[in-house]
């Protein structure tokens, strides 16, 4: 069974994340890990903390000789700034303690610090703050790094774009070169294909930063190379896009998701959405008129590119903070302020493209299992001859 997870707080030592169910002998380095860390945290936009860490990957368990072996992968990420947090969340209580806790008293609307003190029954919201923070997505994209790892091996892979930032959009599609190239760029800016429209999306963050406020936007992950048939029409949680959608409204601030071309197909007529069958007689093949559908039907991929967007709200830590409580007084007061990001979009497509792989190297295991990838490899290529004649 092909499960992760993941643990730490936001200024704890470190991040864990293990996996369990990839088979022996996936090709696992370093390198592609901490790549996809590195691309995690760029973007312009971005806060403080992302200038403290530069976070890179500690794998202690699962793979030997740069392969899986089979058993569970076990991966830590150090957060450097620990070292300042020491006294702050020690493990141990000790005496004088209580003086040097940074308590969160004023909870900030949009987090989980109200709700989740009420719920864990904590005077403050400390705690609540430490793990509800995106910085929990760090593992997060170590697990897909992972999981992509895996479906390089058949052809597959994962990556995103940024579609909206504020009320900014692309309104063309992108090509796959040129996510390719945007994946490999050092000098990612808001991760849009568009260098024009990419200024204007630069234009309204600057906005943001002037005014004290903060901004959201739309991401999209394209998954390439997916065969036919992964997921299932049969049961409600078998259906891929429903997967797909748990995962990428997981993540932090992710408040809608789009499979295809959803939205602008509720305003349409059917004629104009579906996507048409075709059968080319030589190449002895199907294909269609276009994706609409985002690789996906009933549930079930159909050979397309698999396309998920995910809706970012905007950063709800605002330098000019809003109108909260005093936890210990109950006296009107605005929200606590911490270091923090403006805008998150080209961070949030990363970490899209880790859920979606993780969803769909998932699915692939269900499909293809074994126990190596030599097994794995058989399944799927006995299948893929199985869909050619078809
Ligand atoms: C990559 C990334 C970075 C984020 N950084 C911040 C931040 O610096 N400050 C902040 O208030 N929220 C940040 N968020 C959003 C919060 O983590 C999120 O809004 C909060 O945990 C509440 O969860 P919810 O918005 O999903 O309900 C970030 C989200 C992502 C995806």
């Amino acid at each position: 069974m092909f499960r992760f997870e993941t643990a730490g707080e936001s200024h704890g030592e470190c991040l864990v994340a293990t996996l369990t169910g990839l088979p022996a002998g996936v090709p696992v380095t370093l390198d592609c890990i901490n790549r996809d860390l590195r691309r995690r945290q760029l973007g312009y936009g971005r806060g403080g903390r992302m200038k403290i860490e530069t976070d890179t990957v500690e794998i202690v368990s699962g793979v030997r000789h740069s392969q899986t072996i089979g058993s569970p992968i076990a991966m830590i990420v150090r957060n450097r700034d620990w070292q300042n947090w020491t006294g702050i969340l020690p493990v141990e209580d000790y005496e004088g303690s209580e003086e040097q806790k940074k308590r969160l008293d004023r909870p900030r609307p949009g987090h989980a610090d109200l709700a989740g003190a009420i719920k864990y029954n904590y005077p403050e919201a400390r705690y609540i703050l430490e793990r509800a923070s995106a910085r929990e997505t760090t593992a997060r994209v170590a697990l897909g790094a992972l999981a992509k790892s895996l479906l390089g091996q058949f052809g597959i892979s994962v990556l995103s774009h940024v579609i909206a930032v504020g009320p900014v959009r692309l309104n063309r599609l992108a090509a796959w070169q040129e996510l390719e190239a945007l994946a490999v760029n050092p000098d990612l800016l808001l991760g849009c294909v568009d260098a024009e429209v990419e200024q204007q999306m630069k234009a309204v963050v600057d906005e943001a930063y002037r005014t004290g406020d903060t901004v959201g936007g739309v991401f999209e992950v394209v998954a390439h190379g997916v065969p036919v048939g992964l997921g299932s029409h049969i049961t409600w949680d078998s259906r891929l896009d429903g997967r797909l959608a748990q995962a990428i409204v997981s993540i932090q601030a992710v408040k809608g998701v789009e499979i295809g071309h959803a939205e602008e197909g509720a305003a349409s007529f059917g004629s104009k959405v579906q996507d048409t069958i075709h059968y080319d007689k030589q190449e002895h093949a199907f294909h269609r008129g276009a994706n609409r559908a985002g690789g996906l039907e009933g549930g079930i991929t159909n050979g397309q590119d698999v396309v998920v967007r995910g809706f970012l709200k905007p950063i709800s830590t605002l330098r000019r903070p809003l109108e909260s409580v005093d936890l210990p007084t109950r006296d009107a007061a605005l929200a606590a302020y911490e270091r923090s990001d403006v805008c998150v979009v080209p961070a949030a497509g990363v970490i899209g493209e880790a859920m979606v792989a993780l969803v769909l190297a998932q699915a692939f295991l269900e499909k293809f299992g074994g126990d190596s990838l030599g097994e794995t490899r058989r399944n799927y290529e006995g299948y893929i001859q199985q869909v050619k004649s078809y």
